[in-house]
C-alpha cells in the first residue's frame, strides 16, 4: 500500500491559532482526507513549536515558567484543530521526551560527520522569526523586514552547521528531484536562495536555557530552528522507534513561503549530513493576509478562525479557505469574500441541487431514489470532475479540485433546469433524469468529502446510502454508475441558508 506522511508546519505557541495557522492546517487535512480516499495509508503530523528566545520572552512577560506557559497555550491548537475537523494521526511539541531525544540523535549525527564547530556569533538576531539576519537582509534602522521591528545584536561562542558545504549537493539533490518544491515558482526561490551562496548558521546559544542541549556540550542549547525541523522525523519514530521512522519517512513538508530558506535549504542539509534521507518534497503556501497585510500580534489584525465557524459554519469556512485562494499565492481574507463564496458555492450550487433533487424525488418518485443511466449526459460531466479532482489534489492545489467539483454541481443543476422533471409527469423520463442527478450528487459527495467532511456525509445519507463517505475509494467509487437506485431520498433542512 502506498505511504503518505504529510505534515504541516508545527506552530510557535506564542499566539492562539489564527486563521494563518488554520489556513495550512485546513489545506493539510483536506490533502490528507484526499489521499486516504485513494486507499493509501496515511500518517498526518501537526504540533506546537515551543522552545526559543520568542517563548522565553513571552513567558516572561507573563510572569510564568517557559514550560508552564507552553503547557497553557499549546492544548489550545490540539482543541483548535478538533474543532476544525482536522484529521491529524498524531501531534507533537517539542518540549516531549520523544522529540528531544531524536534532536539530541541528529545533532550528534551531524557533529559527529563534522559538520557542527565551534565558533564566535557576531551579529543580528530577529527573535519574532528566530532567525539570525546580516546586514542587507534588513530595512533601514535594523529593521526587520518582515516584523518591522529591531533585530538584536549579540556576540557569543556558538556551534555552526557548516551549511556552506553543502550548496552542491542540494542543488543536485533538487536536480534529481525536479518538482519537490510545490508550486515550482516557490522551488525558483529556493533554488535562487541556494545558487545565491550559502551561510553556515548557528545552531545553538548559550545565553538562552530554554531549548535541548546539545549532547557533547550542555552550556549550549540547540537552534530553535534545528530543534523544530527535526519534528518531522522524531515524531515518527526517529532516536526512538527506528521501525516506524523506516515506515514513514521521507514525508511532504506543507510549509508557508516565509519558511521557505529553513525547510528547503538548512533542513535537507541537516539531514544530508546526518546521512538521512531529505524530505519527499514541500508544498509551499502563500500567505492569507487581512488587509494586505501578513495577520501577526503586532499588527493587531488576527482573526480568530473558531469565530468564522461559530459564524459560517465549520464546512463554511473550511471550504472558504480552500477554494478562496489558489495555494501558493497570497490571499486576502474578507468577510465579504467569506459570506460571497458561501452565497454563490454551496448555498445556491450545492445545497440548491441537494434541496431540488429531494424535492423532486419526493414529489415524483414518491421519495425513492432511481438509478442513474449508464449513457447519462452527465456522465462525461462526472468523468471531467473526477479527473480534475485528482489533479488539482496531487499538485496541492485545493482550489483547483474544488473548483473541478464544483463544474459537476453546476452542470447537474443546468441539467435539471434543462429538462425540468418539476414540471414532468411523475414516469420513466423523470426517473432518468432524477437517477442521473442522484448519481452525479454522490460523486460530488466522495470528491468533495476532504473539503466538507461533515456535509458530504450528510449528502451521502439523505441520498440514502450507507456507510461512511470518508470509507469509499476513488477512483472505483467516484465512477459513474456507483448510485443503486431503490434508496430512500431524505429532504431534510437546507444544508447552507443562505445569508
Ligand atoms: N514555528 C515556526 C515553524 C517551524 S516548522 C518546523 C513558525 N511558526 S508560525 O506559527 O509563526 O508560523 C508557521 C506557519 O503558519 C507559517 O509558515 C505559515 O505556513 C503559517 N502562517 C502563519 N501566518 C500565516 C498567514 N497569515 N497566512 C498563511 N499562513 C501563515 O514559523
Amino acid at each position: 500500500m502506498t505511504r503518505t506522511y504529510l505534515t504541516t508546519p508545527i506552530y510557535y505557541v506564542t499566539a492562539k491559532p489564527h486563521l494563518g495557522h488554520a489556513y495550512t492546517t485546513i489545506v493539510g487535512d483536506a490533502l490528507a482526507r484526499w489521499h486516504r480516499l485513494l486507499g493509501e495509508d496515511v500518517h498526518f503530523l501537526t504540533g506546537t513549536d515551543e522552545h526559543g528566545q520568542k517563548v522565553q520572552e513571552y513567558a516572561d512577560a507573563a510572569g510564568k515558567s517557559p514550560q508552564e506557559f507552553v503547557d497553557e497555550i499549546a492544548p489550545l491548537y490540539a482543541e483548535a484543530w478538533k474543532k476544525l475537523n482536522i484529521s491529524n494521526d498524531d501531534f507533537i511539541r517539542t518540549t516531549e521526551q520523544r522529540h528531544k531525544i531524536g534532536v539530541a540523535e541528529l545533532l550528534q549525527r551531524c557533529y559527529d560527520a563534522g559538520d557542527i564547530e565551534l565558533d564566535v556569533y557576531k551579529g543580528k538576531y530577529c527573535v519574532p522569526c528566530e532567525e539570525y539576519y546580516t546586514d542587507d537582509e534588513l530595512d533601514p534602522g535594523d529593521l526587520c523586514k518582515i516584523h518591522k521591528r529591531p533585530v538584536e545584536y549579540y556576540e557569543e561562542e556558538n556551534y555552526f552547521f557548516r551549511l556552506s558545504r553543502f550548496q552542491q549537493r542540494l542543488l543536485d539533490w533538487y536536480d534529481a528531484h525536479p518538482g519537490a518544491i510545490q508550486p515550482e515558482f516557490r522551488g525558483n526561490e529556493a533554488l535562487g536562495l541556494i545558487r545565491g551562496g550559502l551561510r553556515d548558521f548557528s545552531v545553538s546559544r548559550t545565553s538562552l536555557k530554554w531549548g535541548i542541549p546539545l549532547p557533547w556540550d550542555d552550556k549550549h542549547v540547540a537552534y530553535v530552528w534545528f530543534d523544530a525541523l527535526a519534528n518531522y522525523i522524531t515524531a515518527v519514530g526517529f532516536g526512538s522507534d527506528n521501525d516506524e521512522f523506516g515506515k514513514w519517512w521521507p514525508g511532504v513538508n506543507l510549509i508557508g513561503k516565509d519558511i521557505i530558506r529553513h525547510h528547503c535549504v538548512y533542513w535537507p542539509a541537516m539531514l544530508m549530513s546526518a546521512g538521512l534521507e531529505p524530505a519527499a518534497g514541500y508544498a509551499v503556501g502563500g500567505w492569507l493576509l487581512v488587509g494586505g497585510e501578513k495577520l501577526s500580534k503586532t499588527s493587531g489584525n488576527v482573526v480568530n478562525p473558531l469565530d468564522l465557524v461559530d459564524d459560517i459554519g465549520l464546512d463554511g469556512f473550511r471550504y472558504y479557505v480552500l477554494a478562496e485562494t489558489a495555494y501558493g499565492q497570497d490571499g486576502d481574507f474578507t468577510y465579504e469574500g467569506l459570506i460571497g463564496r458561501y452565497n454563490s458555492d454551496l448555498a445556491n450550487n450545492l445545497g440548491n441541487l441537494l434541496s431540488r433533487v429531494a424535492t423532486v424525488v419526493g414529489k415524483k418518485c414518491d421519495g425513492v431514489g432511481p438509478a442513474p443511466r449508464q449513457d447519462s449526459p452527465l456522465a462525461a460531466a462526472a468523468a471531467a470532475a473526477l479527473a480534475g479532482a485528482t489533479e488539482g489534489w496531487a499538485a496541492y492545489q485545493p482550489s483547483k479540485a474544488l473548483d473541478a467539483t464544483w463544474q459537476l454541481i453546476r452542470a447537474t443543476n443546468a441539467y435539471l433546469e434543462t429538462n425540468e422533471p418539476w414540471k414532468t409527469e411523475p414516469g420513466p423520463e423523470v426517473d432518468a433524469v432524477m437517477g442521473d442527478a442522484l448519481e452525479a450528487l454522490r460523486i460530488v459527495a466522495v470528491l468533495a468529502s476532504p473539503a466538507l467532511p461533515d456535509t458530504c456525509q450528510i449528502v451521502w445519507e439523505r441520498l440514502g446510502l450507507s456507510g461512511q463517505v470518508s470509507d469509499q475509494r476513488v477512483p472505483v467509487n467516484a465512477a459513474w454508475g456507483g448510485y443503486p437506485g431503490g434508496t430512500a431520498v431524505v429532504k431534510g433542512d437546507p444544508l447552507f441558508p443562505r445569508r
